[in-house]
């Protein structure tokens, strides 16, 4: 199984999705990876209140570096889950194929089907990281139930 998780800027919301079902899926030798629609922070480290959260989670997510999402991540990853609707048009705008588009879901529909609700991006805030977290933990927590 191998999955990528996408958000806009992947400093905030999807290095806490990757972290989280890294570490969920540790003994089960999934490939877990992130990016971000959007290129301002390609080469950067997580945000620094993400790496906060993470830590207080036990989780070291400090290591990531952020990069782009392209069309070749496609060939690379079985599914591609998103934080929000803005990710979800970004993505779908380089899907070559319906066998592309496929891979592609909203991140809480696995634990809230149906509902497209968002993981909301808390860049411009300062709270919101918790929940954040705990929303991510439980859309991985049924995407662990569901694949495994
Ligand atoms: P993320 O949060 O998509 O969860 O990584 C953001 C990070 C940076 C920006 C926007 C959202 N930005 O505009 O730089």
């Amino acid at each position: 199984m191998k999955v990528l998780m996408v958000c806009l800027g992947n400093i905030c919301r999807s290095p806490l999705a990757e972290g989280i079902l890294k570490s969920k899926s540790s003994e089960l030798g999934w490939k877990v990876a992130s990016a971000g629609t959007g290129a301002w922070h390609v080469g950067n480290p997580p945000d620094p209140r993400s790496i906060k959260v993470a830590s207080e989670h036990g989780l070291d997510i400090s290591g990531q570096r952020a990069q782009q999402f392209q069309a070749a991540h496609f060939d690379e990853y079985d599914y591609i889950y998103v934080m929000d609707s803005s990710n979800y048009r970004n993505v779908m705008k380089l899907a070559r194929d319906k066998s592309d588009e496929a891979k592609v879901e909203i991140l809480m529909n696995m634990s809230r089907p149906g509902m497209n609700q968002a993981v909301p991006d808390p860049y411009w805030g300062d709270d919101g990281f918790e929940n954040v977290y705990q929303m991510i933990d439980e859309a991985c927590d049924s995407i662990i139930s569901n694949f495994s």
